[in-house]
C-alpha cells in the first residue's frame, strides 16, 4: 500500500473509512484475545483452587457405619470399608474377635491392608506394619492407627456389625 500524506488523507473519505475498519477490527481481535486468555487463566485456576480447596467435610461427621454384616468375614481375614468419604478397616482376629480401625497409614496416608500371613496390619507403600490393636510396630508409621469400636447387631448370619467412631 502506497502511503499517504497527511493532506491525502484528509481529502480522502475512503481513508477514514478503512482506518475505522481497521481500528474496529484490531478493538475485536483485542477483546477476542482478552476473552480467550480469560477463559484459559480460568481453566488452569479453577481445578488448582479446587484441588487447594479442602473438600466440605459432611462425611467427617459420620458417627457410624454398617461395616459388613455376620458371616461376611473369615477368622484371620480383614475387609476395608467406607467410613463417611475415609477408608476403615475390620478385621475378625484368628479367634473371631472383630476389631475396627481407619484405614489410613499414619505415616503417608497410603490405605492400609490386612496381612493373613503375619497377622497384622500391613501399608505397601513403605513396608509399615501395624499389630492388631493398630499399633505401630515396625516401618516408618509414627503412631499407631485410629481405633474404632464394633458393635454386633446380632448373632446371626446377615445380621450387621456396626463401626462406631470413639468420641
Ligand atoms: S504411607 Fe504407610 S508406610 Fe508410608
Amino acid at each position: 500500500m502506497k502511503p499517504r500524506s497527511v493532506k491525502d488523507a484528509t481529502a480522502d473519505p475512503a481513508y477514514f473509512l478503512e482506518d475505522r475498519m481497521d481500528s474496529s477490527r484490531r478493538s475485536f481481535l483485542n477483546l477476542l484475545l482478552g476473552v480467550t486468555g480469560v477463559g484459559a487463566l480460568g481453566s488452569i485456576v479453577y481445578p488448582v483452587l479446587k484441588y487447594l480447596t479442602p473438600p466440605q467435610n459432611a462425611e467427617q461427621s459420620v458417627a457410624s457405619v454398617v461395616a459388613a454384616t455376620v458371616g461376611e468375614l473369615k477368622p484371620n481375614s480383614g475387609k476395608i470399608f467406607k467410613f463417611g468419604n475415609k477408608p476403615g478397616i475390620l478385621i475378625m482376629t484368628q479367634n473371631g474377635e472383630y476389631r475396627a480401625f481407619s484405614a489410613i497409614c499414619t505415616h503417608l496416608n497410603c490405605t492400609v491392608q490386612y496381612d493373613p500371613e503375619i497377622q497384622q496390619i500391613w501399608c505397601a507403600c513403605h513396608n509399615g506394619h501395624f499389630d492388631l490393636f493398630g499399633k505401630n510396630v515396625s516401618g516408618p508409621p509414627p503412631k499407631p492407627l485410629e481405633s474404632f469400636d464394633v458393635e454386633m447387631k446380632g448373632e446371626n448370619v446377615g445380621d450387621e456389625i456396626v463401626v462406631l467412631r470413639r468420641s
